[in-house]
């Protein structure tokens, strides 16, 4: 089905000028293909012309390594503002997500004040403006109790939480979700929504590993939680957060909403680990179950993945089970895993920049995610043959660990935001140049899913 039109990303863009102020050379993905490649980008960091003979402006050459759009990550927790010493900050948040070859984060409203009036969006955007190395996209919280209309004049989009996580923003069982749905709608902007329904949770015995954490918040919790968005207003721009099953993401299409996976729920199981370092709302879950929505994220039916970033300091993951809390970080690695499993063979290389990167920017309809003209000039350098380890120890979150520890990953070794580097050979050199940015409100469309992509393999 067709995507969002594309035309209007290009006439948000500012006007592209007709000679580049750098013209970036070397090899790219482009238009589904690897190819020699050169992207003209003017001084505004707006891709002027992508091809061959982009004549004019700086050469820079890039040699073997590979251009590829940056990533959106539509789903972190960057806790700020939050609690004296969160263990994350915009500042911390925003440069392990540059590191991570992502340019674009939506920040949720579960921070410590929630973001549920307007004045604390306002708040939340000034932090962004002085601290944010990237950009960042603040959410306000959808409850019964908010000002929808007041909030939508500041927020981006809106959570929705149906089941208690952390950060108290849960709406009640009894909630009439059809009528909050219509309320959010009516604004023209994005709902995501944490799926899951607290009366089919199995409280009885108390979890004390992730086998049985998954066995009290099942996946029926999930899909009974997916019913309740059934009667939503066609067209609305309704999106599951992290669905954890092939059933949850088929739901997630037949009701005409748009769906992510999170790299845990994709590469963890139950089978792996068992303590609360791997304790994760909704639950990691069985083996026979990830694999499953591995092959249907593989095939297209999962349209996007998104980190969920809930960094949680090691003293409070470090609890017994039932205290410790909810949530593993995963910005700075989501990106370099999945383009681990690309060098694997395990994954196209176009399934992974359409889920990550131009899928997410279409849903926002945000002028990045591509490299084509009119764009913004996000986009990284990597390459395939230099992999390394994931160690907490090197990453920038301030929480201190990482649910993928020894993992291997492809990070970028080049990130350009705007036409401008913020990270040469892995290291991060950039400044506080992100934004708080704007997504501007839509009228339903007809048709809110986003479509597959064609084949193409890593080199
Ligand atoms: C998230 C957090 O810690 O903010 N935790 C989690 O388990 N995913 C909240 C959430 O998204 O549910
Ligand atoms: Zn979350």
């Amino acid at each position: 089905m067709p995507a969002r039109p594309r035309g209007r990303i290009r006439e948000r863009a500012p006007r592209p000028s007709s000679s580049p102020e750098v013209v970036f050379e070397g090899r790219g993905y482009w238009r589904g293909k690897i190819s020699a490649l050169e992207i003209g980008v003017d001084e505004e960091g707006i891709i002027t012309q992508v091809g061959r003979n982009v004549r004019g402006g700086r050469r820079v050459d890039l040699g073997e390594r590979l251009m590829l759009p940056s990533a959106l990550d539509l789903h972190v927790h960057f806790r700020d503002p939050g609690p004296p010493g969160s263990p994350e900050s915009f500042a911390s948040g925003t440069k392990s997500a540059a590191l991570g070859g992502i340019s674009a984060v939506v920040d949720m409203p579960n921070t410590v004040p929630p973001t549920t009036t307007p004045e604390r969006v306002i708040d939340k955007i000034a932090r962004i403006q002085a601290h944010a190395q990237i950009d960042v996209i603040p959410f306000a919280a959808l409850r019964p109790d908010t000002n929808v209309a007041r909030l939508a004049r500041v927020a981006s989009g809106f959570k929705l939480y149906l089941a208690p996580t952390t950060g108290d923003l849960g709406v009640d069982t009894g909630t009439d979700v059809g009528e909050l749905l219509r309320e959010a709608a009516a604004t023209g902007l994005p709902v995501h929504v944490h799926a899951e329904d607290p009366r089919k949770f199995n409280p009885r015995d108390q979890p004390r590993e992730t086998d049985a954490w998954d066995r009290s918040r099942p996946e029926i919790a999930e899909i009974s939680a997916l019913e309740k968005l059934r009667d939503h207003p066609a067209g609305m721009r309704l999106h599951v957060a992290h669905v954890t099953s092939a059933g949850a993401a088929r739901l997630a299409r037949e009701l005409g909403a748009s769906s992510e996976a999170t790299p845990h729920h994709l590469l963890l199981s139950t089978s792996l680990f068992g303590n609360s370092f791997q304790k994760v709302n909704p639950p990691l879950r069985a083996e026979s179950t990830r694999k499953a929505l591995w092959e249907t994220f593989r095939d297209g039916l999962v349209p996007m993945v998104a980190s969920d970033h809930a960094p949680h300091s090691l003293s409070l993951k470090e609890a017994p089970f039932p205290e410790a809390p909810s949530g593993m970080p995963g910005v700075e690695t989501l990106f370099p895993l999945l383009l681990e499993t690309v060098r694997r063979g395990d994954l196209e290389l176009s399934r992974l920049i359409h889920a990550a990167c131009r899928n997410p920017a279409l849903h926002l309809d945000l002028p990045r995610g591509r490299l084509e003209k009119g764009c913004e000039a996000n986009f990284l350098a990597v390459d395939f043959r230099v992999r390394r380890k994931i160690r907490a120890k090197d990453l920038s979150t301030l929480c201190g660990w990482t649910p993928f520890e020894g993992r291997e990953a492809v990070f970028p070794l080049e990130h350009y935001l705007l036409g401008k580097r913020i990270v040469d050979d892995g290291e991060f050199v950039g400044g506080v140049r992100g934004r708080s940015l704007r997504v501007a409100p839509l009228l339903p469309k007809k048709s809110p899913h986003l479509p597959g992509s064609p084949p193409v393999r890593a080199p």
